[in-house]
């Protein structure tokens, strides 16, 4: 292939060339995956700078003055409950000399002592003691020297966003459409609890944080990239998964939605016909059919209710920038450089149904992580290692575009397309542009 040259020099920096050049309609360029500049205006910008990012699950804080550490792009913070379980998230930084506070993953804790010089906060942010304190001048007011806070946190149902932008808008306003497939997803539970509590799955890859939402929102290359699962589950017979042998998922009837601000759904749940067809088509695993008859034996007619529960919603929902909703599972997405990238997926249980049916729950979310997830991330280290050649220099995201007939608007307004549209690309990169490039959001 002859390289071809482009407006782009290939040697100027995306701060040079504006990162308008860098994202066109039908193509992004490869320093936007490379180039450790970008990063750190992402992680000020996208990641909490200006835009809601997700923190945690409420499951995962349980009881009063329970807390959680976690981070908001690179900034180390801690999710807190007080007292009256109120939720705070305050800078995982101690005000004297910057050491982290908090250096376990979760707890119950009222107030943090740091280790480096004993300065003590309260879990709220408030710095309430100094050790030898005559050691101040009076001038010294405790009151300005507590933790720094995010400007908003805000849950949607169990699901906690922080942003340091006072100016945002409220969380329910920024998920839009979004909001409604969270609903969806959540209210499969028969009482609307969904339950964090498991130990998570943590898996590191050598790539940009960007490649696994990219990623998120593909529906064309589960054929190619998990072919060994999808041949696995259809060995099982009337498998639909086998709609991805030979057919190209465009011609059949699931959609990719799309739901502004960077959020997008594959929804998969027209491939499925009725009540107990997410179960019918789950991939083997053993002591399934003995699972099954005793659901029956006990449940009757509610038996094919209780069995769907026990697999995946059939929805992938991208929350942008960092939260994946896949199946049963919340995944993360949290960058810890230009290159290189955590996923953690949580697995989940709901409450209301018999301990049996969670208990399977767990087994089926096995699938991804632990089978597919390689696939995937396998992928992502292979492009990281492509994008080395800075000859080459875009990715491109234009398939679909100009097709006739993939994309529609819904009477809601809402665009939809085929699942293998790259659409959800072309969009979420608008609202990144926008993020990285405009004073306020
Ligand atoms: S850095 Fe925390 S007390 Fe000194
Ligand atoms: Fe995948």
């Amino acid at each position: 292939m002859t390289l071809q040259r482009d407006p782009v020099a290939r040697s100027s920096t995306p701060a040079r060339t504006g990162y308008r050049n860098l994202v066109r309609e039908d193509r992004v360029h490869r320093t936007l995956y490379t180039d450790p500049e970008v990063f750190a205006t992402e992680m000020v910008n996208v990641f909490g700078g200006r835009s809601w990012v997700y923190l945690a699950h409420e499951s995962q804080l349980p009881e009063p003055n329970s807390f959680l550490s976690v981070r908001m792009g690179l900034r180390p913070v801690i999710v807190t409950r007080d007292r009256k379980s109120a939720l705070h998230v305050v800078f995982n930084r101690c005000s004297h000399r910057a050491a982290t506070l908090c250096r376990e993953e979760s707890g119950v804790a009222k107030s943090f002592q740091c280790p480096y010089h004993g300065w003590t906060f309260r879990n709220t942010g408030e710095l309430v003691g100094t050790p030898w304190p005559q050691g101040y001048g009076e001038d010294f007011d405790r009151a300005e020297h507590g933790l720094h806070k995010l400007a908003k946190v805000e849950s949607y149902r169990g699901f906690i966003f922080g942003t340091l932008n006072g100016a945002a808008p409220s969380v329910v306003d920024w998920l839009g459409p979004a909001a409604a497939w969270l609903d969806y997803w959540i209210d499969r539970a028969p009482e609307g609890e969904v339950i964090v509590r498991s130990a998570a799955h943590r898996m590191g890859y050598r790539g940009n944080w960007k490649l696994a939402y990219d990623n998120a929102g593909d529906g064309y290359h589960p054929a190619f990239s998990h072919r060994s699962l999808l041949e696995m589950a259809s060995r099982m017979g009337d498998s639909k998964d086998m709609s991805y042998f030979g057919v190209s998922p465009d011609e059949g009837p699931m959609r990719t939605y799309l739901l502004g601000n960077g959020h997008s759904v594959i929804d998969q749940r027209p491939n499925y016909d009725g009540p107990g067809s997410f179960w019918a088509n789950q991939r083997p695993q053993p002591g399934r059919e003995k699972f099954e008859e005793q659901i029956r034996a006990n449940h009757g007619d509610d038996a094919d209710r209780l069995l769907d529960l026990c697999v995946g919603s059939q929805i992938n929902l991208s929350i942008f920038p960092n939260l994946l909703v896949i199946g049963n599972q919340i995944q993360v997405v949290e960058p810890l450089a230009v290159d290189r990238t955590q996923l953690t997926w949580h697995a989940t249980a709901i409450g209301g149904v018999p301990d049996a049916v969670n208990t399977m729950r767990m087994r089926t979310q096995e699938d991804f992580p632990a089978f597919g997830e390689p696939d995937d991330q396998a992928n992502f280290e292979e492009v990281q290692r492509g994008l080395a050649a800075p000859e080459a220099e875009w990715i491109l995201m234009n398939r679909g575009l100009g097709v006739d007939g993939w994309q529609e608007v819904g009477p809601d307004g809402v665009v939809s397309s085929t699942a293998t549209d790259e659409l959800h690309m072309r969009r979420y990169y608008a609202a990144w542009l926008q993020l990285m490039t405009e004073e306020a959001m």
